[in-house]
């Protein structure tokens, strides 16, 4: 077996103007400095990225300066960090001076004390984000890696470089970083590290939400999502931020009848939705779709487990989960909620598919019908193949009357071909309830199949109606 502890293994190049540069201002001020962290894991990994992280044995800030004014480029400098940033030709580089640290029990802000680069890597997050190369003249390029990260890199695992207690217990977002690296690298927590991440979850209460749902949204932009979810589920962590969903875990059986096990289900549509889209949102609402079945579990002798309601309670919850995970509550959270509650309508048309009931769910759906069926497809899921397959079928057909109606009828962006404006230039009204009464019901016509959605027809109901309602153009 090689030994990729040997920090000879791997001498980079580090061609780009901006290394050179950096090394010859950190000569000419007499620091040592590295590249440090997610750019070598990503170099190794052969992965693109734009992220440099320079450390340096003293003064970042200066060194940043210096750079800076080579490159003829601003610094934005965060005193209070100790550290500068810069960008260059699409390239964001941060510098921060070698620190040693020792953690407060009670908080995630650091005491900091100048150290060496060694010091700086053994307070890393994971092995593999403690290598560095160094930028030194007499070994440029050269890989240091006291933690053996490069044999992690090559054997996919996830592993603390110190005591992995004393690692999370120092900053314990780590804990969903270990679990975002693990889904978007598709690496194994080493068991260590996992164990300590199950003893330590109670400490993510001092991590700020932000960071928690940054990490969470790379997790969901992964291209397997279900395996961050798994582990947080697996650790205790998604009890702590995310319990909607971890309280989908688990069957209740009575009377010898179990229901279907609601979060792998779940971690089943999610993959599904991931694999054919990489809407971020249509992911959430795949993650949230069934957060509803818990609150309205119910058993019935003759029925057994069911979950009425359970679309319309989860639509309710999906605000509040995007108040508590601070995501954004304009029209993503929008989408999300109405995905959720129209998620159950297509499967519902198989049994009966009507044209009516077909243009109701392009009405309610929108532009968001396709995104719609695409969450319904990924919903049929049973261990059964034959089960599936049916399912499939019967859903096709669904899908097949979609498309007939919608170019019949164009719902999709239905706007009724007679607006309020019309009907209140016609019988000289001002807003009033008269004229709601008189759109919905050439709405609800429409939809019926009662009439075409055409000015004609609508024109002629307007006039029916409003005779009905004792309104009249003569009247006005
Ligand atoms: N780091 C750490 N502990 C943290 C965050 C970051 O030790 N809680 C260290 C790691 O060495 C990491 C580096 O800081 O590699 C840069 O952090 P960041 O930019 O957040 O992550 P990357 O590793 O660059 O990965 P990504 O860009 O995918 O977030």
């Amino acid at each position: 077996m090689k030994n990729y502890s040997k920090s000879s293994v791997i001498k980079a190049p580090l061609k780009s103007r901006i290394f050179r540069i950096v090394s010859q201002q950190a000569a000419l001020k007499n620091v040592r400095a590295f590249v440090i962290g997610g750019y070598v894991r990503d170099y190794v990994l052969k992965r693109p990225t734009t992220d440099i992280d320079i450390v340096v044995e003293g003064d970042g800030m200066e060194l940043a300066l210096a750079v800076a004014s080579v490159l003829n480029v601003n610094t934005s400098l965060f005193r209070n960090f100790g550290t500068a940033m810069l960008r260059y030709r699409g390239m964001e580089i941060e510098f921060v001076g070698a620190r040693k640290e020792s953690y407060r029990s009670d908080s995630r802000k650091p005491l900091v004390k100048n150290g060496t680069v060694e010091d700086d890597q053994k307070r890393r997050d994971f092995t593999i984000n403690a290598m560095a190369f160094s930028l030194q003249e007499n070994d440029y390029g050269t890989l240091t890696d006291p933690f053996n990260g490069l044999k992690d890199l090559r054997d996919k695992i996830i592993r603390t470089p110190l005591d992995p207690d004393t690692t999370f217990s120092d900053d314990p977002l780590r804990m969903i970083r270990a679990i975002r690296f693990a889904t978007q690298l598709e690496f194994i927590i080493d068991s260590d590290s996992f164990a300590s991440i199950t003893r330590n979850t109670a400490r993510i209460h001092i991590v700020s939400q932000e960071r928690i749902t940054a990490e969470l949204q790379k997790i969901m932009a992964s291209r397997k999502p279900s395996i961050g979810f798994n582990l947080l589920e697996e650790s205790g962590l998604l009890s702590i931020i995310l319990p909607q969903v971890a309280s989908l875990r688990g069957v209740e059986t009575l009377e010898g009848k179990g229901h279907k096990e609601n979060f792998s289900h779940t971690m089943e549509v999610l993959d599904n939705v991931a694999f054919a889209s990489d809407n971020i949102w249509l992911r959430w609402a795949a993650l949230l779709h069934d957060v509803g079945k818990p609150p309205t579990k119910h058993f019935d002798k003759e029925a057994g487990w069911t979950f009425h309601g359970h679309d319309f309670i989860g639509s309710k919850m999906v605000p509040t989960i995007f108040r508590e995970l601070k995501l954004p509550l304009g029209n993503e959270m929008k989408y999300v909620r109405k995905l959720v509650q129209l998620h159950l309508r297509p499967i519902a048309l198989v049994n009966e598919v009507s044209d009516s009931g077909v243009r109701r769910l392009l009405f309610d759906a929108g532009e968001d019908i396709d995104d719609l069926m695409l969450l319904c497809r990924a919903d049929i899921t049973s261990k059964n193949p034959k089960t599936v397959k049916r399912h499939m079928e019967n859903f096709n057909l669904v899908s097949q009357k979609l498309i007939e109606v919608e170019e019949k009828d164009a719902i999709r962006n239905f706007q009724p071909p007679i607006s309020g404006e019309i009907i209140m230039k016609t019988y000289g009204l001002s807003p009033c309830r008269e004229v709601g009464l008189i759109k919905d019901f050439i709405k609800e016509a429409i939809l019926d199949g009662k009439i075409g959605n055409n000015f004609d027809e609508a024109w002629k109901l307007m006039k029916q109606r409003a005779t009905e309602l004792g309104i009249s153009e003569a009247s006005a």
